[in-house]
């Protein structure tokens, strides 16, 4: 059990084999037929959700670390430890983030077309004839999700690049640009944290519905 611990690759095997079992008890009782898994658009519609949620947490994960753990301590680390963080630790980090927003987001997209609700949502629910809550709700998460995206691509990972020289591709930058493009990142990794929470709200807000019966 350690050696399967010690490595991630394993670990993470193990992971998605728990998940199997765990579904094979699920079809064992009664709860998904054979038939519908291997005809179903509504299975197919389940596991991308099921990994889209893996993905998005991969990356909301890493955002709330960097925003409540990294941001903060960063000042109080003395000077010549910065470092470990910045050269080793950020753009490790960054990897994982910015590709983890790629899957949540096209997972996401994915799901919305399975779902057969992709431009209702992205219309916010105009498209439908009348405006349906539901619609809305989902299709101002998905945009919220999506300016998020852009934030990560197009904005805060160009600056950290800059910001931290990665990959040695921008040695000539002064300190003063270095630190600009460091503030740039942090106002945006900021507004992707605040983001999230409604994101979020609109993600599950399926289930407000189903509670109103
Ligand atoms: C570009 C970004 C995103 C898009 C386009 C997107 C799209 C979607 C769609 C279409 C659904 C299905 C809603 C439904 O019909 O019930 C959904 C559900 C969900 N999403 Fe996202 N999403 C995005 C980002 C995220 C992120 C960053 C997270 C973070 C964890 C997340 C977590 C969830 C969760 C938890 C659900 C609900 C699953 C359930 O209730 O079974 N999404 N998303």
């Amino acid at each position: 059990m350690a050696g399967l611990l010690s490595n991630l690759r394993n670990t993470l095997i193990a992971g998605f084999v728990l998940a199997l079992v765990v579904f094979v008890i699920f079809i064992v009782m009664g709860g998904y037929s054979l038939s519908a898994i291997l005809g179903g658009e509504q299975f197919w519609g389940f596991v991308v959700r099921w990994l889209h949620v893996v993905f998005g947490i991969l990356w909301i994960g890493l955002l709330y670390y960097f925003n409540v753990v990294q941001m903060p301590m960063m000042p109080k680390i003395p000077d010549d430890q910065k470092p470990a963080v910045s050269k080793f630790i950020a753009p490790e980090a960054l990897w994982y983030f910015r590709w983890a927003a790629m899957g949540t987001m096209v997972l996401g997209v994915l799901l919305a077309l399975i779902n057969r609700y992709f431009l209702d949502a992205m219309t916010l629910g105009a498209t439908q004839g009348f405006v349906s809550a539901q619609t809305t709700l989902i299709g101002i998460g998905m945009w919220l999700g999506l300016i998020m995206w852009f934030n990560v691509w197009f904005v805060i990972w160009p600056n950290q690049q800059r910001a931290l020289n990665i990959d040695n591709k921008f040695p000539d930058l002064s300190k003063d640009q270095k630190a600009g493009h460091a503030r740039t990142a942090m106002l945006f990794s900021r507004t992707n944290f605040m983001l999230s929470i409604p994101m979020l709200f609109c993600m599950v807000g399926g289930g407000i519905n189903a509670n109103l019966g």
